[in-house]
């Protein structure tokens, strides 16, 4: 089987970028990233493409309205041959057109353990919040905003304590780990989107593990 062929889309940092080019090369997921775009002519994430030596491609937003600028990023898309459209750090909301033309073939992280904590700054919401509890979400992408099928969660406790950033930190290593495997399980046949829902297959049973913070000892 040839590996999955991958477009991410990008706005900025470029960290979890960075994270899904090291699984590839390490083999720990079963895809390759074949395309980096960015909305943002100045995000960081193009310099990690170029250091990889992966094609980027920088498809402006700014000036174009929503269908002009993604029949550009689509004809970007598929000129690639790409299988699934990933979005790490895309911070540009999609229309329900190109939600629809990659159905089942889009997939996005979040950084809460949705459905908290939808939309921007959701660390600083679960910080304010004051959960003992955070996380980051895989989903895919429908037209509800953050509010797609989930694939798979990570979750960690929160120091009493801590600031947003160190939420931030703490969520963001999670990214790192559950974005790679995700793909890889949409890679291998695992993970499917049918009828709506996520469907598994051949997968390792979940261990039964409590996190409890502050630590009380379960
Ligand atoms: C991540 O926290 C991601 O969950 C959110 O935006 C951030 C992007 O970070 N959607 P990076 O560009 O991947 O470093």
């Amino acid at each position: 089987m040839p590996r999955l062929r991958l477009a991410v889309l990008v706005s900025g940092r470029g960290s979890n970028l960075e994270s899904l080019l090291a699984a590839s090369r390490e083999e720990r997921m079963d895809a390759q990233v074949v395309l980096v775009v960015s909305n943002k002519p100045a995000a960081p994430a193009l310099d990690v493409a170029a250091s990889h030596g992966v094609p980027a491609k920088v498809v402006p937003s700014a000036g174009l309205d929503r269908e002009e600028h993604e029949a550009q990023l689509a004809a970007a898309i598929d000129a690639a041959r790409v299988d699934l459209v990933v979005l790490a750090g895309y911070m540009r909301v999609l229309t329900p057109a190109f939600i629809q033309r990659y159905h089942g073939r889009l997939v996005n992280v979040h950084p809460s353990l949705l459905p908290a904590f939808p939309g921007v700054d959701a660390q600083g919401q679960a910080q304010a919040r004051g959960v003992r509890i955070a996380g980051c979400t895989t989903h895919f992408v429908t037209e509800e905003v953050d509010g797609g099928p989930i694939v798979a969660q990570a979750a960690v406790a929160v120091p009493p304590g801590a600031d947003a950033e160190e939420i931030r930190r703490l969520v963001l290593d999670l990214e790192h780990r559950i974005y790679p495997a995700t793909i890889d399980m949409i890679a291998k046949g695992k993970v499917r989107l049918v009828g709506g829902k996520v469907a598994y297959s051949g997968l390792t049973p979940t261990g039964l593990r409590v996190i409890t913070s502050p630590e009380v000892g379960l």
